[in-house]
């Protein structure tokens, strides 16, 4: 008997799907070393309110949201309508516990409506507006937040403004971790 392919794969061979992909299209996910340390960081903190900035198709929606308990809600924003329905199609064939809910805009103007409060945020959208993301979110982030910004290695020129502000500015314990060629910052809200 033939059966059908499940509409559903599991959460791990989505990733892998995206990751040969992304290889071959140039696509800028965290990927699998990277990731590996934003998955070990939700662990750690079991997030129930995660706001993301820098959809893309998904891969680090579904990285989080495989690591989440159930009831947890993820928020993630992205400015491209396409890449924003390439992720839900994503998000929805791994099949992961979590609620995520993608909104399609500039995250400089959706950040500023969004009701509620986050305890983990991923920053990983266009670099010389980390700063800005980080202010506009910083009154909805409770005491112990942690806020991890990819790309803190290559990109560290680009994000002076942030990098000096987390890890200067007295309202950050930040660190920052270097993985292969890049590296991550890692901030946990004082
Ligand atoms: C590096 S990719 C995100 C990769 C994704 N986090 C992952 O690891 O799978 C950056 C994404 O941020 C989006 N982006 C750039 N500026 C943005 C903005 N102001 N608001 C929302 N999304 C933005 C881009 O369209 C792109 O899809």
């Amino acid at each position: 008997m033939i059966t059908e392919k499940p509409l559903t794969c599991s959460a791990n061979e989505i990733l892998w799907e995206i990751e040969r992909g992304a290889t071959i299209e140039f696509l800028p996910i965290i990927g699998s070393k990277k990731g590996k340390l934003l998955a070990e960081e939700i662990r750690k903190a079991k997030p129930k309110h995660v706001l993301e900035v820098g959809t893309l198709i998904g891969y680090s929606a579904i990285l989080i949201g495989k690591e989440i308990e159930e009831g947890s809600e993820i928020v993630t924003i992205e400015i491209h309508r396409e890449e924003a329905e390439k992720a839900g199609e994503n998000i929805v064939k791994a099949n992961i516990r979590a609620k995520v809910k993608i909104i399609t805009g500039d995250a400089l103007k959706v950040i500023p409506t969004l009701q509620g409060c986050f305890d983990f945020a991923f920053i990983d959208a266009e670099k010389t507006e980390y700063i800005q993301y980080l202010r506009l979110m910083e009154n909805k982030l409770i005491k112990g937040t942690i806020v991890f910004a990819d790309n803190a290695g290559i990109f560290a020129d680009q994000m002076k403004d942030y990098l000096d502000y987390v890890r200067d500015s007295g309202k950050y314990k930040s660190r920052y971790i270097q993985v292969g060629d890049d590296g991550v910052e890692i901030s946990v809200k004082l």
